[in-house]
């Protein structure tokens, strides 16, 4: 199937990022977000970044030109019904997600290709929830999303070989590596990933060692990019509570609670970078 119009549903970190990916691979992309606020930040940081790419020489001003010329930007989701492919990234959350899917089943064209950017929530439950269920997928992308190769593409229990072909087909034009993995909680990356943030939080609630020395053992005696919690702070402190508490209802085990210094810190609104407190401050 051939796939020249593109709505992306959320303009947050990762709505941003997935958007200018898709742009830059020449595909039309219509941002969308209920907040006109988040759809001017995240088009300014577009902006930004492929200005910065230009200043680099990793991409000509023409390029630059171009593709934010293919961005556009809505907070009506009517405007998905000329989409052949739709990508949501909106909060970690199956009651918004769902709603969003039954919308868009009603609103995109029948051929439309519905993927979700969820961390961890089963895919086959939102499939379920339209009537269109062979053409929903997971389309998992990582933050940042224009820096990081990897997509992991999760295939729900009813997703057809052809929506799958399209997905990982898409991918490669986007320039990034798919991975196939199976619709379990936290797929592949989050359920190795999330227990190692979730572990360095108890390491700090247990008072073992600061936030800053917890990072610096994993950064500098495991050559990780970043310490675990600046991570945690990168992805969203609500993030990766939500994917911890689909991890720990999901497979029903213990070792997947979540730290109680998780909670306070999401109750008390530290939502990492995103919020300006997290683990660490910031400007
Ligand atoms: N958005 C876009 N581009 C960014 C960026 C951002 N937020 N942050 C950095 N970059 C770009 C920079 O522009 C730079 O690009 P060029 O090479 O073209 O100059 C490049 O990334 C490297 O940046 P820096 O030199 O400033 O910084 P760095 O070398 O420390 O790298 C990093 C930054 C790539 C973010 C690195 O720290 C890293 O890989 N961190 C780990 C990220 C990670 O683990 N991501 C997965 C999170 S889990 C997930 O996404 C799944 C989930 O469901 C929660
Ligand atoms: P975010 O909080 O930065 O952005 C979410 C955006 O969705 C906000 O701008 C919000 O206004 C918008 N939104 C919420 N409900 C909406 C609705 N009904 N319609 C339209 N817009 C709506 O979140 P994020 O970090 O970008 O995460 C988005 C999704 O991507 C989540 O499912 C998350 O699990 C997943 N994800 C996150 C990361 C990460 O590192 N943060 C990595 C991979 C996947």
């Amino acid at each position: 199937m051939t796939i020249n119009q593109v709505m992306v549903i959320g303009a947050g970190q990762m709505g941003a990022g997935i958007a200018q990916v898709f742009a830059q691979a020449g595909l039309n992309v219509k941002m969308n977000d209920m907040s006109q606020d988040a759809l001017d930040q995240g088009l300014a940081g577009i902006e930004k970044r492929l200005k910065r790419s230009v200043e680099k020489g990793k991409m000509t001003e023409e390029d630059q030109k171009a593709t934010y010329g293919r961005l556009q930007t809505t907070t009506d989701l009517k405007d998905a019904s000329d989409c052949d492919l739709v990508v949501e990234a909106v909060v970690e959350n199956m009651d918004v997600k769902v709603s969003v899917f039954q919308q868009l089943d009603e609103i995109t064209p029948s051929h439309a290709i519905l993927a979700t950017n969820t961390s961890s929530l089963p895919i086959t439950e939102i499939a379920a929830a339209t009537k269109r269920p062979e053409q929903v997928i997971g389309m998992h992308f990582m933050n940042p999303v224009p820096v990081m190769k990897l997509v992991e593409i999760i295939r729900a229990i009813q997703t057809s070989d052809e929506t799958y072909q399209a997905i990982e087909d898409m991918t490669k034009k986007l320039e990034k590596t798919p991975v196939e993995v199976e619709d379990f909680p936290g797929f592949v990356s989050n359920r190795i990933l999330m227990p190692m943030i979730n572990e360095a939080i108890y390491t700090v609630h247990e008072g073992v060692a600061s936030p800053e020395d917890v990072d610096a053992v994993m950064k500098l005696g495991m050559n990780h990019p970043m310490g675990p919690l600046t991570l945690a702070d990168f992805i969203g402190l609500d993030t990766c509570l939500y994917i911890m508490e689909v991890l720990h209802e999901g497979f029903g085990d213990s070792k997947y609670r979540p730290c109680p210094l998780l909670r306070k810190y999401v109750k008390a609104g530290w939502l990492g970078k995103k919020s300006g407190r997290g683990f660490y401050t910031y400007d």
